[in-house]
């Protein structure tokens, strides 16, 4: 095939949601329409069940799962479809952020009892900030929930993204009856895993007798009125407000009854963006040019101790990516090649010898890569876009064992650059602030220090809640609040400079009494 077709067939996305909305179940069903996966339940859930937990084999499960469903790939109507993995357990959620930099659109999974949640938001404020396309799947249509219109309310609120619904409930709970596909006109009765999924489904009139005789007057009525109200508010979906992530298409289903999902896949198939073109520090990319580009977002370590080789997974943005040739480590300047890239089918991995944009290539790294790090075929350019946003805890490490210093110094380094933490540096003294999202973040950090480099540590509590990045117009008022705040200041890992600060009310004095230094709370500024 040429490379045309190739590039034109991928469709790269991942599914986001809270935990527990059905972003696990969702990904099964789709998988299970591309015929990648046979029967229900091959795909784990990478959820930590437990909050609190000493019992370290959950994370070292956690950290095998998800090399294993890291990235899953199905065909579907002669598409190429790639979901990229994203941990469900909110300690993890950087993990998550930095996938999102990795995907051309999304699929938001919202729970129809519980509505927009706290994760919800945080994940479609990052989606907001590249415009990011999204379509929402409200979920559990077959437990009582909140009132469709209530949702669409809610969603156009918290998420500030304007909706459109495709597919609209007839009722709800133990009374749902289906799914009626507002372009189509089709109705889909609910049904627990209709074997035969294009069975049952039919077109109607909103007035037609068969229509009323299946569902019943009431309900009949109420879907008529329902669709003249949508009608009447929302406009017709446009293609192009969705591909500028204004607009976001929503269907109503049920995962786990494997019930309208198929209006979701098939709507994602002929809607959703080709891999689109990616910014870099000199110029755009974009996806047919010639030569090969593509960029390291996630790095994972082998799940066995005894070898600390990584898999660094790499998105490939433009031309074709060859197993065995030499591409430019931009970074490093240093020529690199890949015998044995791999890509994943659901619950294998394949090594493969030729990728295309909006393919993620898994490559073994034995330390080369750090997140962000850029691949070509000589130009120097690095992608940009890939945040880092203010953790909320803050520790120090401290060395437990002096024998071991060194050993701690290259674990904390490459643990960091592997994206598990964020890490911090504060002079004088050198020391190691390591700042997380979520207490799991530093057992993992304490166990991994153990395990793979044998340097024991401890973690100091420290009192800031926030870190900003610092910048300012006038190098020297920078200089000179760095001088003033020296014991607030730290720097990250490409050694900008991060203030530090204890509380909200600190940080917003800070900012009032110093009017020419901008405050940033994520990296990805310009
Ligand atoms: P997550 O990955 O977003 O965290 O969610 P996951 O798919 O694991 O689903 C969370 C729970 O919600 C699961 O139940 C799942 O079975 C259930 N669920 C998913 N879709 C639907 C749906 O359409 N309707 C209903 N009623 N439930 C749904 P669990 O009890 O936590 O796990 P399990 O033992 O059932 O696997």
């Amino acid at each position: 095939m040429s490379f045309d077709k190739e590039y034109k067939r991928r469709r790269t996305f991942a599914i986001i949601a809270h935990p527990d909305a059905g972003k696990t179940t969702l990904t099964e069903k789709l998988l299970l329409f591309g015929g990648a996966i046979q029967t229900a339940g091959a795909v784990k859930s990478n959820k930590i069940k437990k909050s609190t937990t000493s019992d370290f084999m959950e994370i070292e499960k956690q950290r095998g799962i998800s090399v294993a469903t890291s990235v899953m790939t199905f065909e579907y109507k002669d598409l190429k479809i790639n979901i990229l993995d994203t941990p469900g357990h909110k300690d993890f959620a950087e993990d998550t952020y930095r996938t999102l930099t990795a995907v051309d659109s999304v699929i938001l999974v919202i729970d129809c009892v519980k509505g927009v949640e706290e994760q919800t938001e945080k994940l479609m404020e990052v989606c907001r900030m590249r415009d990011t396309p999204v379509i929402i799947f409200v979920n559990k249509m077959d437990r009582d929930g909140q009132d469709p219109f209530d949702i669409l309310d809610e969603l156009e609120q918290k998420l500030g993204i304007g909706v459109r619904p495709i597919t609209w409930p007839v009722n709800g709970g133990r009374d749902f009856k289906g799914v009626y596909h507002l372009l189509e006109h089709k109705m889909n009765f609910f049904a627990v895993n209709k074997t035969k999924l294009e069975e049952d489904i039919f077109e109607y009139d909103l007035d037609s007798d068969v229509l009323r005789s299946k569902i019943g007057d009431k309900d009949a009525d109420q879907l008529q009125e329902d669709v003249e109200m949508i009608e009447g508010i929302y406009d017709e979906f446009d293609r192009e407000k969705y591909l500028s992530g204004n607009l976001a298409p929503v269907f109503f289903g049920s995962a786990v009854s494997n019930f309208g999902v198929m209006e979701l896949l098939n709507t994602f198939c002929n809607v959703s963006p080709l891999p689109i073109s990616r910014e870099t520090d000199i110029r755009v990319v974009e996806p047919t040019e010639n030569k090969f580009t593509g960029f390291v977002f996630k790095i994972h370590a082998n799940i066995d101790p005894r070898h600390r080789d990584r898999i660094a997974f790499l998105r490939v943005c433009s031309g074709t990516f060859e197993r065995s040739k030499f591409y430019e480590h931009v970074r490093l300047d240093k020529k690199l090649r890949f015998s044995n890239p791999y890509m994943f089918m659901a619950d294998t991995k394949n090594v493969v010898d030729e990728a295309y944009p909006g393919d993620v290539v898994g490559l073994y790294d034995t330390g080369n890569f750090k997140i962000g790090d850029t691949l070509t075929e000589g130009e120097e350019l690095q992608f940009t876009g890939i945040p880092s946003f203010s953790p909320e805890l803050f520790r120090e490490v401290v060395n437990a064992d002096p024998m071991k210093a060194k050993q701690l110094e290259k674990g904390v380094q490459q643990l960091s650059e592997e994206g598990v933490a964020q890490l911090f540096i504060m002079q004088p003294g050198n020391r190691k602030i390591i700042g997380t999202v979520g207490e799991l973040q530093f057992e993992v950090i304490e166990h991994r220090l153990l395990h793979e480099y044998g340097a024991k540590c401890r973690f100091e509590a420290k009192p800031y809640s926030k870190a900003c990045w610092i910048t300012a117009k006038d190098a020297d008022k920078l200089a000179e609040f760095i001088r003033l705040k020296n014991n607030f200041i730290a720097y990250d890992k490409d050694k900008n400079p991060v203030f530090l600060a204890e509380t909200d009310w600190i940080l917003r004095m800070n900012m009032e009494n110093n009017p020419d230094i901008v405050f940033h709370t994520t990296s990805e500024f310009k």
